[in-house]
């Protein structure tokens, strides 16, 4: 639906209305297959801007957690305010207060998916009464998602690590290795 990718100047293009024909006709394809009944979910990017195209981190990187974390909250609200299906709210949570903050404006729930990078505990804690992270908190720097082109998953900010010392980066490595036994000296973690 980005104005900023999509140049097409058929029904599938140009306005608003024709880049959304798109996404309605694979959801009307997709129901039609599967049923009333089956679960189904899109995930839309509500800030625009026309700016798609640009690196994330312009925005995002090197942020101060508490000032991103629901930054997406006032559009899904918006959403949530014209529709009849829940709406799941994503963006930067890794607080409860942060979390409580966006159910009580009236989202079903929250997708979370660098906090998990950095602090995979994260939802035990949080279960727990922690009010977020016990370990470093996820910095937003997104080192995760170029380094996921050609390594596995993990958090990569180096700086994380630092109460390791000299053995930050060794420690850094250790942890996004973990998902393969065959790789760690602890074998399944
Ligand atoms: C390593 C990585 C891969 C991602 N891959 C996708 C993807 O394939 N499709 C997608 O819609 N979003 C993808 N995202 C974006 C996340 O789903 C999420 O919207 C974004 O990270 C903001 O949530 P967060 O602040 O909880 O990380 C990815 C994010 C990361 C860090
Ligand atoms: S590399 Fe780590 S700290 Fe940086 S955004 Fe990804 S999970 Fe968060």
């Amino acid at each position: 639906m980005s104005s900023a990718i999509n140049d097409r100047k058929d029904a599938y293009g140009d306005s608003l209305t024709g880049r959304a024909k798109f996404l309605l006709d694979v959801i009307d394809a997709i129901r039609e297959k599967v049923g009333r009944k089956f679960f189904l979910s899109i995930k839309l990017s509500v800030i625009e801007n026309d700016d798609a195209t640009l690196p994330w981190p312009v925005y995002y990187g090197e942020a101060i957690p508490h000032l991103v974390e629901g930054i997406n909250v006032p559009a899904a609200v918006a959403i949530k305010q014209r529709v009849k299906i829940p709406v799941i709210c994503t963006g930067d949570f890794q607080t409860a207060e942060g979390i409580l903050r966006a159910l009580g404006r009236g989202c079903d729930a929250v997708f979370i998916a660098r906090p998990l990078l950095a602090n995979p505990q994260l939802p035990v804690w949080l279960k727990e009464g922690w009010p977020g992270p016990k370990d470093p908190p996820c910095s937003y720097c997104n080192r995760c998602l170029l380094n996921v082109i050609e390594h596995p998953l993990g958090c990569y900010d180096e700086r994380r690590f630092r109460q390791y010392g000299e053995k930050s980066y060794e420690e850094m490595i250790r942890r996004v290795m973990a998902i393969f036994p065959d790789k760690t000296d602890a074998g399944w973690l």
